[in-house]
This record gives structure tokens, C-alpha cells and sequence, in this order.
């Protein structure tokens, strides 16, 4: 609220009441090439007027830069912490090996350099690296730890498709903070935040050029589920999930997301006026489709001004046409092979339970199992291609997100699966009372010693311990090691 007020007053001084409220939306710098230096630092960032606000920094001070990989390259991370904490780095989507990953085992102490590298494998798609220190990730990423990934690959690249970055093609992180009255960023017992920040920038704005433009969209958030849409309902469509292009685009005027789910959507603005606005809107946020359960209604220690309302999300101006827009959208994208059920010789079932409250005081688990660093949950076995099926009878909707695979939803108990989740997953949202299969094939990588994980990915349970880890062994059972001959130059 005081912030609201200083804003008002300083839009009543300088006059300019329509353009004051906002600010310039961030486009993260990025960097591509094969070699990427990511230094992780606490920093600060003059978020409100007054105090400055504590925040975590990768190159910057809130949101790193985007990183873009080409298939088929070896890419040479250097992560260099200069953090008072310890933290790890997670790319999230990337099918890597398991030492590789990130994940809470791959452990980057105070003032340490991490060289994890691997080859591209992925499709083009948007994808995301985050911090992933087992109890520590909501603290971590409510700081603003994290960036994009975008892959990029000859199919996509042979397509008409807006992809000048920034100008056409515009990833965002949609997330959002609460900050108490020193400004300082809160995530203690506060999972929903009061103001949205869309790539770092509150009450962000920008000008897209009049012509078809293509938004990456992230729901970056520690808890809270979107149904997106545009103030005027217009249609867009959906040309990519998680990890790929859909065969073909879908078209849609609502698209949910939630926690880790990222989505590309193409969006005409061809036939708007120069000059003129629309809204990107959460549109009752958390409740719509079936979101309900998730996310309390109340003001209090785990609500949210926010919550199951209409909000904007970031003001478009409609600028001028570029020397070469995009002017359709294509009637056909990538033929995708997907797994089926009947391609499955190993079926799994998690059931999301009610637990013991972990450190992070989220009492959800699976299976009535808390994270437990040395226990291997599941061993799977190289090349099997696998059904997994998790029940949630919880009170609570949950975001299912499994490490090294990209997989196809093969049904949905709930309602039938739509468009937003019919492509490449790695994670979806598991409403109340729904229950949801997958099917998966692990390959390329096998590894008897270093597990990858799959948790809920709203950052309270994660910490919390609704987590297990699966290790990937090869028919012997025997640690093949981390990196398949020939891959590596
Ligand atoms: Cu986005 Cu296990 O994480
Ligand atoms: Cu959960």
C-alpha cells in the first residue's frame, strides 16, 4: 500500500498519470556460443523508492541473462558463486547427465567455480535455470536467482516463425513478490507475492511491433498457478510447451500454466492501431479450470492480494512494424513422435500424500516418503520407456516436475488434456482430485551413483520435502559413468 501511494504521488508531480505507473519491461541480456560465465552474487536492486532491496544476482541483480544453445553443441558452463551461501544450479528441462543437472546434490559452496558441461540434446523450445539447494530454493529464487534457456535447432530454425529476440520474440518470467517495510523481499511463510514482476521489472511495460510476435512465457512463481489471457480476449496460439514445437499451433484465448511450466504463444498485433494498448491478464488467478485448492483466498501469512483475481501482467503497446515482420501464423510446425502408453514395459504410480511437515513446513509428500538425500527412490533402467501415473486425492493442487526426461501426457482424469499440455512436458499441474499419466523414455545417460529428481515444484513443498530421486542404470546395473563415449569433444 505505501508503495501505491509514493507511486501516485509521483505520478500527481510529474504529470504524466498513463505513463508513470509503469515501467520499461527488462529483456535479459543474452549470451550464446558454447562457453557461458555466470557469476552468482548477493546484490541489490533499487526495486521501490527508499531502501535499495537485498536480492540475488546472476550478471546482474535480479534474473540472469538468457542463455541460447544450439543442438548439438557441447556447452561449458562457468558458474562462479561469489554468495555468503551455498546454492546449486538446476537447467531445468535440459536432458544431461545426472552429474551435470544441478540438483541439490550438485553442491556450489561460498566462493566456488561449477564446470558442468554437456551436448545439447534438447529440442527448440524455452527452458530455465534455477537454484535448487534442497530446503533452500524458495529463499533462493524469491532473491531472484534463475534465467532462461532457449534452445534453438534446424526445424525450428526453418520455420517462419518471429524469433528476433526482444524485438519479436520476448521471453517472460512471470512471477511475483511481496516486500515488507524496509523493502526487503519476503519469503518466509509468504508464498504468494502482492505485486508481479515480470522479469524483474514491476508494473512492467512494453512496446511489441504491430505485426504477429511471439511471447515465451514462464510461470516462475513459488506457488501460484495462471490462466493467462489478453484484456480484449483475443485469440492467440500455442505453438510450443515445455520442451518442443506442437505439431501444428492451437489456437486459444486462455492458456494455464503453472509453477516451472513454461509455453511459446504467437499473438497478432497486425490489426491493432499504432499507439494503441492491450493487457496481458492473469485471469482469476488460481481458480479458473479447476486450479481451486491451490491457493487460499486470504490476506494473511500464506495469501495474496493477488490471489483469485484479475490482474495485469504487463501493458503492450502496439509500436511500429519491423523491416520484416511475420505476417501468419504457419498451418504446420514439427512432426513430432510421441510416446505411447502401449509403448510402455514399466508402469509406476506415486500417490501425493499428506507427511510429516519437512523443514520447509509443507506437510505433502509422495508416497508418505520425505526427501531423504540418501535414499534412491526408483531405479530405472537405461532406454525403457516408462508409464508413470501420479494420484492427488490432496487437499492441495500440486506442480509434477520430473529431472532428465521430456515427456506425453497420456491422460488426465480431471478434464481431457488440452493444447497447453499435449506437446513435450516436464511438468504440469495436478489439480485436486486428479490424477495424471505420463509416459517417458530414459535414455542417452545412465548413472548408478547421481540421481535425478522429481518433486512438486511449488518451491514450499519442494523444500518442504515432497521430493524422491531416481537414478538411471544401464542393463547391467552398474555405473556406466556420466558421459556416453563420443558425445563429448
Ligand atoms: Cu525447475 Cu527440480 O526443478
Ligand atoms: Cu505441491
Amino acid at each position: 500500500m505505501r508503495r501505491k501511494l509514493l507511486i501516485a504521488a509521483l505520478v500527481v508531480l510529474c504529470g504524466h498519470i498513463a505513463v508513470a505507473q509503469y515501467n520499461p519491461l527488462i529483456i535479459p541480456d543474452t549470451i550464446s556460443g558454447t562457453t557461458f560465465n555466470l557469476a552468482l552474487r548477493d546484490t541489490f536492486k533499487q526495486f521501490l523508492p527508499g531502501n535499495q532491496t537485498i536480492t540475488g544476482g546472476i550478471n546482474g541483480n535480479f534474473w540472469g541473462p538468457t542463455l541460447i544453445f544450439r543442438q548439438g553443441d557441447t556447452v561449458h558452463m562457468n558458474v562462479q558463486s561469489y554468495m555468503n551461501d551455498s546454492t546449486t544450479l538446476h537447467w531445468h528441462g535440459m536432458h544431461l547427465p545426472a552429474v551435470m543437472d544441478g540438483g541439490p546434490h550438485q553442491i556450489i559452496p561460498p566462493g566456488t567455480l561449477w564446470q558442468p558441461y554437456w551436448l545439447v540434446k534438447n529440442q527448440a523450445a524455452t527452458y530455465w535455470y534455477h537454484p535448487h539447494l534442497h530446503t533452500m530454493s524458495e529463499q533462493q529464487m524469491t532473491m531472484g536467482l534463475g534465467g532462461f534457456i532457449i534452445v534453438r535447432d534446424a526445424a525450428e530454425a526453418a520455420l517462419a516463425l518471429p524469433r528476433t529476440y526482444g524485438i519479436d520474440d520476448i521471453p517472460l518470467a512471470l512471477t511475483s513478490r511481496s516486500f515488507d517495510a524496509t523493502n526487503a523481499l519476503v519469503y518466509v511463510n509468504r508464498h504468494y507475492g502482492d505485486t508481479c514482476v515480470v522479469n524483474g521489472t514491476l508494473h512492467p511495460q512494453t512496446t511489441l511491433p504491430k505485426q504477429y510476435v511471439r511471447l515465451r512465457l514462464l510461470n516462475a512463481e513459488m506457488e501460484r498457478a495462471y490462466n493467462l489471457v489478453f484484456s480484449d480476449n483475443r485469440t492467440f496460439y500455442i505453438i510450443a510447451n515445455d520442451g518442443g514445437l506442437l505439431d501444428a499451433p492451437v489456437s486459444a484465448t486462455r492458456i494455464k500454466l503453472s509453477v516451472g511450466e513454461r509455453a511459446e504463444i504467437m499473438v497478432n498485433l497486425g490489426s491493432d492501431a499504432l499507439g494503441s494498448s492491450v493487457e496481458l491478464m492473469a485471469y482469476n488467478a488460481g481458480q479458473e479450470f479447476g486450479f481451486g485448492g491451490g491457493e487460499p483466498n486470504t490476506t494473511g501469512p500464506f495469501g495474496s492480494l493477488l490471489n483469485n483475481r484479475n490482474f495485469n501482467v504487463l501493458h503492450i503497446v502496439v509500436g511500429a512494424t519491423t523491416a520484416s515482420p511475420i505476417t501468419s501464423v504457419p498451418t504446420a510446425l514439427v512432426t513430432n513422435t510421441y510416446p505411447t502408453a502401449a509403448d510402455a514395459t514399466v508402469t509406476r504410480t506415486l500417490l501425493v500424500t499428506d507427511g510429516t511437515p519437512g523443514p520447509g513446513g509443507a506437510p505433502f509428500q509422495f508416497d508418505h516418503v520425505l526427501f531423504d538425500f540418501n535414499t534412491i527412490n526408483k531405479t530405472v533402467v537405461l532406454g525403457t520407456t516408462e508409464k508413470w501415473t501420479v494420484i492427488n486425492n490432496n487437499v492441495f493442487g500440486h506442480a509434477f516436475h520430473i529431472h532428465d526426461v521430456e515427456f506425453k501426457i497420456v491422460s488426465r482424469s480431471s478434464h481431457p488434456v488440452g493444447a497447453y499440455e499435449s506437446g513435450w512436458k516436464d511438468t504440469y499441474y495436478l489439480q485436486v482430485n486428479d490424477t495424471v499419466s505420463f509416459v517417458a523414455k530414459f535414455d542417452d545417460y545412465a548413472d548408478a551413483i547421481h540421481p535425478f529428481m522429481y518433486h512438486c515444484h511449488f518451491a514450499p513443498h519442494e523444500d518442504g520435502g515432497m521430493m524422491q530421486q531416481f537414478v538411471v542404470v544401464d542393463h547391467t546395473g552398474v555405473n556406466n559413468t556420466e558421459k556416453p563415449a563420443g558425445d563429448y569433444s
